[in-house]
């Protein structure tokens, strides 16, 4: 990204129309623009428009809204509620629209749809037209087909009214799945590991490559299908990789074992890698669990056996009511009790709360009659809208410490920095009993123990197994240095294992 301050950079190639500014969508546009190129916004919210204009992210992405600050006068940027505007306007068009879950798992394409029949309506020259928007296989033929079919209506009435506009007009489809993450959508954008574009044509081809030359990365070119199959198969594995690493943690749990350790011992296998492996509550968000949704739809209508994937969303559907077993383990009896949430994202770094973990639990702690006092940094808005607050029973706090007064446990559900880095001692003041449960493996065990409190957590060694631990390492003779002596911890009495030294 370029520094504050300077001129936003030109660059002369084709105009682009951004159709639908979300999380996919808007961040595309301003990165766009970033690269110097013209672009307009459009989306039908005539309301988000406005509130662009203004200047004001309708959420929370890091680095954006310095960028929309910085693009927001830029003369090569501009922002519509008019699609058909932005469609004639642009040579490349990008498709962000949302692609919501319907009832039997599959996506609502409706919206890609009427972009498709907009277009067709509105073709007054060469467009390249490319799905952003996460669509299972063969969506692009069938976007296709509605833009060739809409054509020649607009075709038909042109001829009737002597008109020539748009005559010879043609047009490409393209596929280019983003991969950007919630929360490192902007970095992401700049520094992807590969960019991947379905085509059909030598010019399409160019024009996309032509567009991702300054990232310097990696283009992968492939036809339409298989664009998209990568995208909903780079989902499923990344939910495949965080159930596999939920279950292994449970057996971490039954025989002994610390789930943090297996990741790293694995991770550190260039075939595996480490990332995607860190065990808890597990996935949420809008994309995850509604791809493998989709994905495990695309299979079923096709007769493909698809159980590997259906397995890998049980173990994920698992995982709210394994933690709350873990609540309960601390608390006994929940009713009557008092509970800091600290946690409301799906994940850090964004407030987006659909599909959260953390709302699932909420729910099922006010059904056991627990009062709940939560506290996230950014994603208080968006809850107080989903879960109102209830008068004794739901309250939200304006930080971690006012969310543990008077608790009788603290759970850790979404994993920001700043649950690191609490003042543990403040926080054990502050509650009537001092317990953690940790959805995220945040904290650091022996640290939380020695700050007082009793510590729970997902798959990371329990008391009995550390025993069992030493006595083995003993047996075999290993150097003192690889697996250190258990500690006391100060106010249980319990045995504990420090970190294992690099
Ligand atoms: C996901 C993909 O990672 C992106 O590549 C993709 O572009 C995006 O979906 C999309 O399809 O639009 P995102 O939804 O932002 O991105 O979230 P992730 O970072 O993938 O995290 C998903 C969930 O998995 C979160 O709840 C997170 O806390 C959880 N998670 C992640 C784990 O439980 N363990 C991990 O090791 C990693």
């Amino acid at each position: 990204m370029r520094s504050k301050g300077t001129e936003p950079k030109k660059h002369d190639g084709a105009t682009i129309a951004v159709l639908g500014l979300g999380h996919v969508g808007l961040p595309t546009a301003l990165c766009l623009a970033e690269t110097g190129r013209r672009v307009v916004g459009a989306d039908s919210d005539a309301a988000k428009i406005a509130a662009l204009q203004r200047g004001e992210c309708p959420f929370y992405e890091p680095g954006m809204q310095e960028l929309l600050l910085r693009h927001r006068n830029n003369p090569r940027f501009q922002l519509t509620d008019d699609i058909e505007s932005a469609i004639r306007a642009g040579t490349i068009l990008f498709i962000c629209v949302g692609t919501p879950q319907r009832e039997n798992g599959a996506p609502d394409l409706s919206q890609v749809e009427f972009l498709a029949h907009c277009i067709g309506r509105n073709l007054n020259g060469y467009k390249l037209i490319v799905e952003k928007s996460t669509v299972p296989a063969i969506t692009g033929q069938w976007v296709k087909k509605t833009v060739s079919r809409h054509r020649r209506h607009a075709l038909a009435a042109e001829i009737k009214n002597r008109t020539t506009y748009g005559k010879a007009a043609g047009f490409d489809v393209a596929s280019n799945p983003e991969f950007l993450q919630e929360g490192r959508a902007i970095k992401d954008f700049f520094h992807p590991d590969r960019v991947v574009c379905g085509v059909e044509t030598v010019r399409a081809q160019r024009l996309l490559a032509d567009l991702y030359r300054p990232l310097n990365c990696p283009v992968l070119f492939t036809d339409l299908n298989t664009a998209e199959l990568i995208k909903h198969t780079a989902n499923a594995f990344l939910a495949t990789k965080i159930s596999f690493i939920n279950m292994v943690s449970d057996i971490c749990e039954a025989v002994g074992g610390d789930i943090s350790q297996v990741a790293a011992g694995i991770g550190l296998d260039a075939r595996i890698g480490r990332s995607f492996l860190n065990a808890g509550i597990g996935y949420g968000g809008y994309c995850l669990p509604k791809d493998m949704r989709a994905f495990i739809n695309l299979g079923e209508e096709n007769q493909v056996d698809v159980s590997l994937l259906r397995e890998v969303e049980a173990v994920n559907n698992g995982r709210v009511r394994r933690f709350i077993g873990k609540v309960r383990q601390a608390l006994w009896v929940m009713q009557g009790k008092t509970i800091a949430v600290l946690g409301l994202a799906f994940k850090a770094g964004t407030d987006d709360i659909r599909d959260a973990a953390s709302l699932r639990v909420i729910r099922m702690l006010l059904e056991e009659g627990a009062a709940v006092q939560a506290y996230d940094p950014k994603a208080m808005e968006n809850a107080r809208r989903t879960m109102p607050e209830i008068a004794g029973r739901l309250k939200y706090c304006a930080s971690a410490p006012e969310a543990a007064q008077g608790a009788h446990a603290l759970l850790v559900l979404t994993e920001w920095d700043e649950f690191k880095t609490l003042d543990l001692r403040q926080i054990r003041e502050l509650m009537e009993v001092p317990v953690i449960v940790d959805g995220r493996n945040l904290c650091n065990p022996a640290e939380v123990r020695r700050a007082g409190f009793e510590y729970l957590c997902m798959g990371r060694t329990t008391p009995h197994i550390e025993r069992r631990a030493r006595r083995t390492t003993l047996s075999h003779k290993q150097p003192a240095r690889v697996l250190s002596m258990p500690r006391r911890d100060a106010d249980k009495g319990t045995p504990l294992v420090l970190p294992l030294e690099a």
